[in-house]
């Protein structure tokens, strides 16, 4: 267990550490059933299902009554109104499917519409990256904070590039050409919500993306907030709804976000 976390913490941690022995367990399985005809696809999503539903039993024993929003499940109605889960039992199934062991389990607890505490687990590393309002941001049991880049030259920017099927392809490009001639690098890791536990790690210094699920950011959110970082819109309309997101170190996040959307 780790040190300093209050007691819904510690049911959080537990639910996630849970639910990631099972994914490590299919993890595990995918590199074969790659070879067979059917492919892994039926076989991950059976996987993130089975994820999600040790974290619903898991987090409705410990807390009863409190609602849920979920990946695959949808909205789960609780009596308890005042609280909510949110919830992404695999957030980077694209890389999972593929063998690429860069995937997270992601849970955020809202608290009459704030969000209060997130957590991201990345199995395959074992790392843990939890935050609580007004507590700060963890890495295991170490306290974590942005990067403190000012100068873009030097700054590692992360992103997401819209796959097949979805808008945007044509703005992302030119987001992305404005962006790359600024910067010192762009990476596309494949899971938002890790791309925002390492904005929070200072690992990277900025991250954008839209079009991104509540479940994707919002233990991610809070994670770049207790970093002393900024999360914010891409435009005037609620994060968590439209998905637009910027992430980043303080210093950075005008520029970036001047890059990204040029008034
Ligand atoms: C996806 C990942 C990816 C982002 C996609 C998300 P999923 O979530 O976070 O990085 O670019 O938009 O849908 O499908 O792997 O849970
Ligand atoms: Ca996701």
């Amino acid at each position: 267990m780790a040190t300093n976390t209050s007691p819904v913490m510690n049911v959080m941690i537990a639910a996630a550490r849970k639910a990631a022995r099972g994914l490590i367990r299919d993890f595990g399985e995918v590199e074969q059933l790659q070879v067979s005809r059917k492919g892994p696809a039926d076989f991950v999503s059976q996987a993130d299902l089975k994820a999600e539903t040790v974290l619903l039993d898991e987090l409705s024993r410990a807390r009863p009554g409190y609602g849920f929003v979920l990946e695959e499940k949808g909205v789960v109605e609780g009596p308890d109104k005042s609280h909510r889960w949110i919830i992404d039992p695999l957030d980077g199934t694209t890389n999972f499917l593929h063998g690429i062991p860069h995937f997270a389990i992601s849970i955020a607890l809202e608290r009459e519409g704030q969000l209060t505490a997130g957590l991201v687990y990345n199995p395959v590393r074992d790392e843990l990256y939890r935050a609580e309002k007004g507590q700060g941001a963890h890495l295991n049991d170490r306290r974590i904070r942005v990067s403190a880049r000012a100068d873009l030259t030097q700054c590692l920017v992360a992103t997401g590039i819209p796959f097949h099927g979805m808008d945007g392809h044509a703005r992302f490009q030119q987001e992305m050409a404005r962006v790359m001639g600024a910067v010192s690098g762009i990476r596309r890791f494949g899971a938002a919500a890790l791309d925002l536990a390492f904005v929070a790690a200072g690992r990277f210094d900025a991250f954008w993306e839209r079009g991104l699920k509540p479940w994707d950011i919002a233990a991610g959110i809070v994670l770049v907030r207790e970093a002393g970082g900024e999360v914010s819109g891409l435009n005037d309309a609620d994060l968590l709804e439209t998905g637009d997101i910027i992430a980043s170190n303080s210093h950075i996040h005008r520029p970036v976000q001047a890059l990204v959307t040029p008034r």
